[in-house]
């Protein structure tokens, strides 16, 4: 398995996520940072993994905009999508807002590894909404966003037995 790991994130959560993940595949495996970096040509890898954050229901454009481009060589590719976020009971809505529905439906896996709010990293706007998700759902009896680990070993597994 030649795997190439594509992610977007703004405050680290996900780059985590996405280096554990790695750490758990078979063969190679490349990380490539959508936000910092562009993806290299997808001919070199059998495996495409590709996810980022949602904020505002949304992943990153930077995840979106690369699914659209390169949706046909992505579809005859192993496939895993992933996303992180901090309100799980939402993960269906925020999946289809994020990939195509062919995409959605050829992945071999699909992941939600959690979110955090790592509040003290953010800018004052997003700070200030993730202060106030934290009061709403704290109101609501929500559990506040943590990570998942589980749900990364899971992934990495579904991947191997693909
Ligand atoms: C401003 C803001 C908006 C967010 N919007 C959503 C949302 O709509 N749905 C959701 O499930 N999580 C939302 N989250 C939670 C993030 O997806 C979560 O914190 C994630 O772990 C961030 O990962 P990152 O550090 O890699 O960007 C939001 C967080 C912030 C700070």
């Amino acid at each position: 398995m030649n795997t190439l790991v594509l992610y977007a994130s703004q405050y680290g959560f996900t780059a985590d996520c996405a280096l554990q993940l790695k750490g758990q595949l078979d063969g190679k495996a490349t990380l490539v940072d959508l936000v910092k970096e562009s993806a290299p040509d997808l001919a070199g890898y059998d495996t495409v993994i590709i996810g980022g954050s949602i904020y505002m229901g949304k992943v990153q454009e930077q995840v979106s905009a690369f699914c659209m481009a390169k949706q046909t060589e992505m579809l005859s590719r192993k496939l895993g999508l992933f996303l992180c976020c901090g309100l799980p009971k939402n993960l269906e809505q925020s999946l289809a807002a994020s990939f195509p529905e062919a995409l959605r439906k050829s992945a071999k896996a699909v992941g939600c590894f959690g979110g955090e709010l790592r509040t003290d990293r953010m800018k004052p706007m997003h700070k200030l909404i993730a202060k106030m998700m934290q009061k709403a759902g704290a109101k609501d009896g929500i559990e506040p966003p943590r990570a998942n680990p589980q749900a990364i070993t899971e992934f990495a597994r579904a991947m191997k037995a693909a």
